[in-house]
């Protein structure tokens, strides 16, 4: 039976990537969005994976949205938290709510999708949970307290729940990615993002894909002995 894969994030950027892949190597692939239908019916119709919209920062939502998927395709095996969104500003202009929204879903929704499988992952004594934090979870980034803060809590909340499942069958592992071509690097000020990739050794953005093949090693069944580890994939901008 082919394991069933849900990609949070799963039908924009790097998170359409991953679904891509996981299917492409035979995974049962439920990519979740949050919002924008119009690009998730045409991700759907495109590559024929199922979409699932719920908003991953409201945990009701995301228990009624895996009980969809475990009801359509199976309990759940694998989960990619990849669901995030930026609210960038300097701390002086960031607003309470800004600080929120990026907390609730970059992070909450990070414990609300791991609640959501994990005693189902128990009770099989199987499961890969892979996080997507960042390079800015890890180095700091001027003008993203809010989200540096939620993406370095996935690290640590990487390490501590990997010591919860090691002796389930269930491991726990987090990718730190830099710069990726996508619509949230686009959206970085032109003058900005020139200086930041300059600043990246290989000389270029990342590209989707190349997340995508870190997430398909973790994610595998023959990764049982990588637990409450960090992939960084940042064409060498930090290395940690
Ligand atoms: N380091 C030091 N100083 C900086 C700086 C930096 N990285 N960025 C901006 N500044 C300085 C500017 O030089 C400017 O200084 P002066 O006033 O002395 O000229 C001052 O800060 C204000 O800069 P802005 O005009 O840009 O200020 P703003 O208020 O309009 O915007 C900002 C501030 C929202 C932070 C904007 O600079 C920005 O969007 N920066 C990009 C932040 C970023 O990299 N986000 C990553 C998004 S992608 C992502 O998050 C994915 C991932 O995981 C990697």
């Amino acid at each position: 039976m082919a394991r069933v894969a849900i990609v949070t994030g799963g039908t924009r950027g790097i998170g359409e990537a991953v679904s891509v892949a996981l299917r492409d190597a035979g995974y049962k692939v439920a990519a979740n969005y949050a919002g924008n239908e119009e690009r998730a019916r045409e991700f759907s119709q495109r590559t024929g994976i199922a979409s699932y919209k719920w908003d991953v920062a409201n945990y009701e939502s995301c228990l009624k949205g895996v009980a969809q998927v475990v009801a359509e395709l199976g309990p759940v095996d694998i989960v990619v938290n990849n669901a995030g969104i930026t609210r960038d500003a300097t701390m002086k202009r960031m607003t309470r709510a800004g600080w929120d929204e990026v907390v609730d879903v970059n992070l909450g929704g990070c414990f609300n999708m791991c609640k959501a499988v994990w005693d189902s992952m128990l009770e099989r004594g199987f499961g890969r949970i892979v996080n997507i934090g960042s390079i800015n979870g890890q180095a700091g980034q001027y003008g993203q307290v809010n989200y540096a803060a939620a993406k370095s809590g996935i690290h640590g909340f990487t390490k501590a729940l990997a010591q919860e499942g090691a002796s389930k069958g269930i491991t726990v592992n987090a990718i730190a990615p830099g710069y990726i071509d996508t619509d949230m690097v686009a959206a970085v000020p032109p003058q900005v993002l020139e200086k930041i990739v300059a600043k990246i050794p290989v000389g270029r953005l990342g590209k989707a894909a190349e997340i995508a093949r870190g997430v398909l090693f973790l994610s595998a069944d023959e990764a049982g002995f990588v637990t409450g580890s960090t992939m960084s994939i940042n064409g060498g901008q930090h290395m940690y």
